[in-house]
């Protein structure tokens, strides 16, 4: 994250499943490794949420914006506001994007269905016009995106920019452990899936042994994988039992169907941690975007950030030097 916020990018803090004081510690490190501005990702339901609020607020001279994916409520969006801190939620459908402006955030992050992790089932090319029509704040395109062009044409749809989540993942400096980089680098579009299967939720990943064992689970099997993924998430968290059932009993309304779904849906950043960041395939997932499939290099964030920029300059300033498209007639 630092590297890239140091490339010139706008880094986040994936912060979803640390305690308040694993994300005091990050950030005060975030800090002392680089003086840009970044944000930090959370999410309101994750045990100590309040806490968290309070600490990014007391952050706000250098953490300038938060996302969520699973957003704050109206008084925690105005608290954050006043601080002078952007909200940035990221959405995955029209109706979330309509309900967050609604809410008062500055902006909107588009993840087409394309993008890695819990995501939507449209695709960037439809929902991103979608969500442009329908909204005033300024919108940023994500799912799908890795290079210059995406970023050129992200801007001729009317966005104001690109957020990319795997074209990161796959960089030199991203902590992912080496054994996670060699089977993203490997996939193939084939290698990559959505399955609802984890948590109810849409969540895209590598295709794994993992992953095909979920398929085939049957309910004794899911609750008994809830069972152990609450028990890591409540030694992780330093939640109570009964935080992380309200804490579950939350992601319910945002389309997990069952208890024990709804805790994998909880622990869902857990379990990507353990395989991308721990390089523990076998009992964690890989969550991905598709856009994997096609990457096969491993660049330094700096020659990434300046690749793109470089390629999008070269391609607009190619359409506006006297491209147009011929007239039908
Ligand atoms: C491994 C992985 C973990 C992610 N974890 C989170 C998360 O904890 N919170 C969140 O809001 N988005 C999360 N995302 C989604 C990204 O923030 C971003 O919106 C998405 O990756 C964009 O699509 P792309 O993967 O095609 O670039 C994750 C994505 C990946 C690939």
């Amino acid at each position: 994250m630092v590297a890239s916020s140091e490339a010139g990018a706008f880094g986040f803090l994936a912060a979803a499943v640390m305690t308040p004081a694993e994300i005091a510690s990050k950030i005060a490190a975030v800090r002392a490794a680089t003086s840009r501005p970044f944000g930090v990702n959370f999410h309101m339901f994750q045990p100590g949420a309040a806490e968290i609020v309070d600490l990014i607020i007391a952050n706000r001279d250098q953490v300038r914006a938060v996302s969520f994916g699973r957003g704050p409520n109206a008084a925690a969006i105005t608290r954050f506001r006043n601080a002078g801190i952007l909200c940035i939620p990221t959405v995955g459908a029209l109706k979330h994007a309509v309900k967050m402006q609604a809410l008062g955030v500055d902006m909107i992050t588009v993840q087409g269905g394309e993008g890695g992790g819990h995501t939507g089932s449209v695709p960037t090319t439809i929902l991103l016009p979608q969500v442009l029509d329908a909204v005033r704040i300024p919108v940023i395109a994500a799912g799908g995106m890795a290079d210059g062009r995406a970023l050129a044409a992200a801007l001729a749809y009317g966005a104001v920019g690109i957020a990319m989540g795997t074209r990161f993942l796959m960089t030199r400096e991203s902590p992912v452990a080496e054994a996670a980089k060699r089977c993203y680098l490997k996939a193939d579009t084939d290698d990559i899936v959505l399955t609802t299967k984890l948590d109810g939720l849409p969540h895209r990943m590598l295709r794994t042994r993992f992953v095909d064992r979920l398929a085939v689970s049957g309910r004794l099997s899911m609750w008994m994988r809830a069972f152990e993924c609450a028990r890591d998430m409540k030694y992780q968290t330093g939640a109570s039992w009964p935080e992380l059932i309200r804490s579950a009993n939350a992601m319910r309304t945002h389309g997990a169907a069952t208890l024990p779904q709804a805790l994998l849906a909880a622990a869902a950043p857990m379990l990507i941690r353990r395989a991308v960041i721990d390089g523990d395939a076998e009992t964690g997932i890989m969550a991905t975007g598709l856009v994997a499939g096609r990457l096969a290099d491993l660049p330094t964030c700096r020659d990434l950030v300046d690749g793109i920029i470089a390629d999008a300059n070269t391609r607009l300033a190619a359409l506006a030097g006297g491209a147009s498209v011929a007239s039908a007639a």
